[in-house]
């Protein structure tokens, strides 16, 4: 990518990821590119899912006491962590800044704050230092419309709605159903629409960053840049736009790299559901069955204790190893970047998290849409019905669905506009990127409007 006309000679920022690993990732994906660009990158970080600084040693870290307790860590409840997160980190953000800016040589002054959306305790404290702050946005802008439209439903009084009009499309959302909105299963509504308030309260920042792009999220950018007053920098898939090392909180497994050197190209069906959803006894069998029946080679990633009540595979069922032999090949956690990009993949089965998606469409890999819950089910939607390059598995996980799923995306010849708009899909993409295309411009606008403080 082209250098704009000026550099930051060593202008220091300030990156705020929000501690889960769908929101690390793209952020530490954007300090590499800002990084690249000349920019000083410090990531402030929470002391619960901390990143690694060994893998990441142009940046510098430094930990913030986040004062969240051992049973609110272990209760995997979202909301009521990010809730804890912003009441508790503000005084330790100010303090560790307030001794970063008494040290700071001129030259080398904390120019901006960029957070992640959900770290919002991050704003006032930019702005009580006179720091500019921007705000990065890792979700898709579709979804970003639809939690709004949560928020317009509530403010009319038709938050909860019937079960009635669970299959009845919202109105202005197409092709949202009122059962694909995002709202969070794991706190109540009150919680979950506090975080989506204060998250998408922009107070004095200077811009917001999404890790999107217009070739997927046009429409919807549209519509949010029509009600925002900041510019809106729209640039991913970040992962695409520089290199970073692994961000990984589990240790992937390159083993079944070698694996899938000795598969057939584009036979490999690859299965995850991300880093926070979880199954049960019966889904597990489903999926198990539904694979090993589809008679398609996989690669299923079963991240330790994400099936509920064992430690990891404990709970397959009885005669499924056998069954599949050579032909399935399981890890607790994949380089899954790479394994998108390998010729032997033809498929992915995922939960539709925004990262997965992105990382799919950029390969052209088309996919097999089971959500779990939050945005995941906007994505789905987009995937299966407006962009159309992947199946929706709808209902029950029930192994005949998966196993016509697979053969379908894969193999048969009902599937082959699937296959071919998932490969377009990455070619606008990759037109995008290069100079001239909306993401290139974005990028270079972001690094001058960065300067420019
Ligand atoms: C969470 C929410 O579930 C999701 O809805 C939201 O969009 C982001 O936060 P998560 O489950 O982490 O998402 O999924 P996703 O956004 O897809 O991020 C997972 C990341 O982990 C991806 O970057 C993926 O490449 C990586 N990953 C996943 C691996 O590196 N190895 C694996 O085996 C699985």
């Amino acid at each position: 990518m082209e250098m704009p006309k000026r550099t930051p000679r060593g202008q220091r920022l300030v990156l705020v990821p929000c501690p889960y690993q769908g929101h690390i990732n793209p952020m530490l994906q954007l300090g590499k590119f800002l990084h690249s660009k000349g920019f000083s990158i410090t990531i402030v970080h929470t002391h619960f899912n901390s990143p690694s600084p060994s893998n990441h040693p142009e940046f510098i870290f430094l930990p913030i006491p986040d004062g969240l307790t051992v049973p609110l860590v272990s209760s995997g409840n979202i909301i009521a962590i990010l809730l804890a997160l912003n009441a508790n980190c503000k005084s330790s953000f100010l303090q560790c800044l307030t001794t970063q800016v008494m040290k700071q040589e001129p030259e080398k002054k904390i120019t901006c704050i960029i957070y992640d959306e959900f770290m919002y305790f991050s704003e006032p404290v930019a702005n009580h230092l006179n720091i500019p702050s921007i705000i990065l946005r890792t979700t898709s802008a579709a979804n970003f419309l639809a939690r709004t439209t949560v928020v317009d439903l509530h403010s009319k009084g038709l938050i909860p709605f019937p079960d009635s009009e669970l299959l009845n499309p919202v109105p202005q959302l197409h092709p949202i159903r009122f059962k694909d909105l995002p709202i969070s299963p794991f706190d109540t509504f009150e919680n979950f629409l506090k975080v989506v308030v204060n998250a998408h309260d922009v107070r004095t920042s200077s811009a917001i960053i999404c890790n999107t792009t217009d070739c997927l999220d046009q429409s919807s950018l549209a519509r949010i840049q029509q009600h925002c007053q900041v510019p809106i920098f729209s640039i991913g898939p970040l992962h695409k736009i520089a290199t970073a090392a692994s961000s990984s909180f589990l240790e992937e497994d390159t083993s079944c790299i070698e694996w899938l050197d000795k598969q057939s190209h584009k036979s490999v069906i690859y299965v995850s559901l991300g880093s926070v959803a979880s199954i049960g006894e019966k889904e597990l069998a489903e999926m198990a069955w539904g694979l090993a029946n589809s008679k398609q080679p996989f690669l299923w990633v079963i991240r330790p204790g994400s099936v509920i009540g064992s430690d990891w595979t404990e709970l397959l069922p009885q005669g499924f190893r056998e069954a599949i032999g050579e032909r399935g090949f399981i890890v607790k956690w994949a380089p899954q970047r790479e394994v998108l990009a390998h010729g032997a993949v033809g498929g992915f089965w995922t939960h539709c998290g925004w990262n997965s998606t992105l990382e799919s469409i950029s390969e052209g890999v088309p996919m097999i849409c089971k959500p779990c819950f939050s945005d995941q089910k906007v994505h789905a939607r987009y995937i299966s019905r407006v962009w159309r390059i992947g199946l929706e598995l709808e209902d029950e996980f029930e192994r005949g669905e998966i196993e016509r799923a697979v053969r379908k995306l894969m193999m048969n010849s009902d599937g082959e506009e699937i296959r071919m708009r998932a490969k377009d899909m990455k070619e606008k993409i990759q037109v995008s990127m290069s100079k001239g295309g909306s993401n290139y411009n974005f990028l270079n606008e972001l690094v001058e409007f960065i300067m420019a403080f």
